[in-house]
C-alpha cells in the first residue's frame, strides 16, 4: 500500500541506494581533473545540487531486472548521467538559462566558455567510461544516443520562431534531445545483462516513450509549473520562442487576431511584459494545456505496455508506475 502512495522515483532510489552510491562515487571520481580546477568546480556546482538521477536509476533497474549481477551497470549509469550533465551545461548556454536545480546556472556564475568547455570534458569522460565494460554493442548505443541528442538540439534550433512547426517536428525534436538518452539508458541495462533481443527492445521502447512523456511534461512545466519546485525559470521557452507542444496546439486553434499576437511574439520576437500571461491564457482557452497533458499520458501508457512485456519483477512494477509519475510530477 505505502509503495503505491510513495513516489515511484523515490522507491527506486531507495531500493537501489547502494548501487546509486557507487554511481555517485564514480561520478565524483571521474569529474576530477589533474590540471584544470575549473572542471571539478563547475561540475560540482551542478552535481552537488542533486537532480533526480532518473537516467542512471533506469540503467541500474533495467540491468537488475534482467538478472545482471556484475559491476558494469554502475559504469553505464555514471556514463548516462555524465552525458546528461554535459548536455545540461550546453543547454543552459544555448537557452540562456539562469536557473538550474534551484541554483544559478554555471553560465551565469562562471561564463559560457566554461560551460561549453567543461561540458565537452564531461562528454569525453562519458566516452572513457562507456568503453570500460568492453561491449561494442553498448558503445554503439551510447555513441548513437549522443549524436541523436545533438541532432535534436539543432533541429529544435532551426524550428524555433517558425509558426509553421508541426507536432511531428516537435516529436522528432523531443525524441532526439531527450528520449534518446532515456532509451539508451534502459537499453544498455538490458544489453549488459545479456537479455534477449525481445526484452532489450522492450526496454528501448519503454525508455523512448517515457522520455517523450517526460519532455512533454517538462514543456508543460515551463508554462504552468512552479519555479520553486522545478528549480528552473518559468516561461523560458516562450522567451526563447520555442515551439513546444502546448504552443503548437494553441497556435493551430487560434483565430486571425491571435495569429497577429503569435507573429509578433514568436516570429518577430517583439515581446512585452504581459505577453507570457496572455500566451498562457490563450493556451488555456483552447484547451492546449489539457490536450498536451493527454498526449503525455498516452506516451506514458505506451511505456507501460512496453515494460509489461518483461518478466515479473518488483523493479518492473516500479518502472510501470514511474511512467504515470512522470506525467504527474511537478519537478
Ligand atoms: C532536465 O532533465 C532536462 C530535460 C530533458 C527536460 P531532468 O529533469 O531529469 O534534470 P535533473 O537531472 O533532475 O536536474
Ligand atoms: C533539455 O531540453 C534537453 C537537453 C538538455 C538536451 P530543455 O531545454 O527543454 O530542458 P530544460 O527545461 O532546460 O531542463
Ligand atoms: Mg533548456
Ligand atoms: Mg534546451
Amino acid at each position: 500500500m505505502t509503495q503505491v502512495l510513495d513516489k515511484p522515483h523515490d522507491v527506486l532510489a531507495d531500493l537501489l541506494a547502494p548501487q546509486m552510491e557507487a554511481v555517485n562515487g564514480l561520478i565524483r571520481d571521474r569529474m576530477s581533473s589533474k590540471h584544470a580546477p575549473r572542471i571539478p568546480e563547475v561540475t560540482a556546482h551542478l552535481v552537488d545540487a542533486g537532480g533526480k538521477r532518473l537516467r542512471p536509476l533506469l540503467t541500474i533497474a533495467a540491468a537488475e531486472m534482467c538478472g545482471y549481477t556484475g559491476p558494469y551497470h554502475v559504469h553505464l549509469a555514471a556514463t548516462v548521467e555524465f552525458i546528461h550533465t554535459a548536455t545540461l551545461l550546453h543547454d543552459d548556454v544555448v537557452d540562456e538559462s539562469q536557473q538550474r536545480r534551484g541554483r544559478p546556472t554555471a553560465n551565469l556564475l562562471w561564463d559560457n566558455k566554461s560551460s561549453i568547455l567543461v561540458g565537452d570534458y564531461l562528454f569525453s569522460r562519458a566516452f572513457q567510461l562507456m568503453v570500460e565494460p568492453g561491449s561494442l554493442r553498448v558503445l554503439d548505443i551510447l555513441s548513437n544516443a549522443s549524436a541523436t541528442i545533438a541532432e535534436g538540439e539543432v533541429l529544435q534550433l532551426t524550428a524555433a520562431r517558425d509558426l509553421a512547426t508541426t507536432e511531428d517536428t516537435y516529436l522528432q525534436v523531443v525524441r532526439g534531445k531527450t528520449a534518446a538518452l532515456f532509451s539508451a539508458a534502459t537499453e544498455v541495462g538490458g544489453v549488459i545483462a545479456g537479455a534477449s533481443d525481445a526484452h532489450t527492445s522492450a526496454l528501448f521502447e519503454y525508455g523512448d516513450a517515457l522520455g517523450i512523456a517526460f519532455q512533454i511534461v517538462d514543456d508543460l512545466l515551463d508554462v504552468v509549473g512552479d519555479s520553486k519546485a522545478t528549480g528552473k525559470n518559468i516561461g523560458d521557452d516562450f522567451r526563447e520562442r520555442k515551439l513546444t507542444l502546448p504552443l503548437i496546439k494553441a497556435i493551430a486553434a487560434g483565430d486571425d487576431h491571435e495569429r497577429v499576437f503569435w507573429k509578433r511574439t514568436i516570429e518577430k520576437g517583439n515581446q512585452q511584459q504581459d505577453d507570457l500571461d496572455y500566451a498562457i491564457s490563450l493556451m488555456k482557452k483552447h484547451g492546449a494545456i489539457e490536450a498536451t497533458r493527454q498526449d503525455a499520458l498516452s506516451w506514458a501508457h505506451k511505456a507501460q505496455s512496453a515494460i509489461r512485456t518483461l518478466p515479473d519483477h518488483p523493479l518492473r512494477d516500479i518502472l510501470d508506475q514511474l511512467a504515470l509519475y512522470v506525467v504527474e510530477r511537478i519537478k
